[in-house]
């Protein structure tokens, strides 16, 4: 996946405007203050440095995953053409851009965002570009009781920096709030994963449909036996990026966990991939979450229909049994 164009350019124009020492410096600190944040103790930008720090650091990734998750959302209901849109947490705007890229239904968007400094970045590198108009808002989410009714509501890399004891309210509230579906995404670790478990129990509760990416709204199998769901996307790393981070690599995986959770729909698929398909001469091994729990189902050349759809697969799609073959792995491999 490429960054759209004007995204690139808008981020090479502010990473300009910098001095690279200090932006390198910048984001290294930046980046150790994420890694060592707890659950709800997020670390504060604290400055238009570290601002663009954030952007240039994060910005391709968290865009690739938001974009990943929305192309999933529109699989799952191709008919869903939202014109509001509330980006909760809003930051540099990776959401926006994901979002106008996927529905150019969208016709007005509210990006809520406390922290002054990250928000100015988002707001200039929106500022010249062919984006809906966005709504800036300085605010603390908590501190709102309403938001406004929107067709899809996004929380991208946010949840976890709610503290626990509030998360729930903000839920409910985000619920409430959703005309369409809800999007969150956090970070593909066992943490990410356990806080999208959190959100989805409480979604369930609320008769929400959960679309993707469990096909079903039964425990999560991969919980139970000490793994955790997560997908990957690959983006290309801009060559100012590059320089940041002293990668020698042209792109980057970005791990994240996901869930989308709509007002109305089933789960489109009765299956999910959750791991990399293993290709062998002639057999091609998959690992899929359903209803029914894990399943590793092998595919051979002979099966003709199902092989060509094995082939074409990728971790992260659905997959429609036609029953699947089990060789009996339900548990940790
Ligand atoms: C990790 S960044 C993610 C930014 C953006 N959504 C993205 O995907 O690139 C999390 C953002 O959420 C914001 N945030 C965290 N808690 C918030 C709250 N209670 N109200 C508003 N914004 C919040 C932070 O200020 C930060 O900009």
């Amino acid at each position: 996946m490429q960054l759209p164009p004007s995204l690139q350019r808008a981020l090479e124009r502010l990473v300009a405007t910098q001095p690279s020492a200090a932006l390198e410096q910048a984001a290294t600190t930046l980046s150790t203050r994420y890694r060592e944040a707890s659950a709800g103790n997020a670390p504060a930008i604290n400055s238009l440095l570290e601002a663009v720090a954030y952007a240039a650091w994060r910005m391709p990734a968290t865009y690739a995953a938001l974009r990943a998750v929305f192309q999933r959302l529109a699989e799952a209901q191709p008919d869903f053409a939202p014109t509001r849109m509330l980006d909760i947490g809003a930051g540099s705007g990776a959401a926006i851009w994901a979002a106008a890229a996927q529905w150019p239904s969208l016709r007005r968007i509210v990006a809520l965002e406390r922290q002054p400094a990250i928000a100015r970045i988002g707001e200039q590198l929106a500022a010249d570009a062919d984006l809906p108009p966005i709504t800036w808002q300085r605010a603390d989410v908590l501190a709102l009781d309403r938001l406004p009714e929107s067709d899809l509501v996004v929380m991208g890399y946010v949840y976890s920096e709610i503290e626990p004891a509030a998360r729930a309210i903000l839920l409910s509230r985000l619920w409430k709030a959703t005309a369409g579906a809800l999007v969150m995404v956090e970070p593909g670790t066992p943490a990410g994963h356990a806080t999208i478990l959190g959100a989805r129990a409480e979604l369930i509760k609320r008769d929400a449909s959960i679309l993707a990416p469990c096909p079903h709204t039964a425990d999560c199998p991969l919980a139970a036996i000490g793994d955790w769901c997560h997908f990957a996307q690959r983006v290309a790393r801009p060559a100012f990026q590059r320089r940041l981070k002293g990668a020698a690599a042209p792109f980057e995986d970005e791990k994240f966990a996901y869930l989308i959770a709509a007002r109305r729909g089933a789960p489109p698929v009765n299956g999910r991939i959750v791991r990399h398909p293993i290709t062998h001469s002639g057999r091609i091994e998959l690992r899929i979450c359903t209803a029914q729990g894990l399943q590793h189902i092998t595919v051979t050349r002979s099966q003709g229909e199902a092989w060509r759809r094995a082939r074409d697969s990728a971790w992260g799609d659905g997959w429609e049994n036609d029953p699947p073959k089990d060789i009996g792995d339900s548990g940790a491999e």
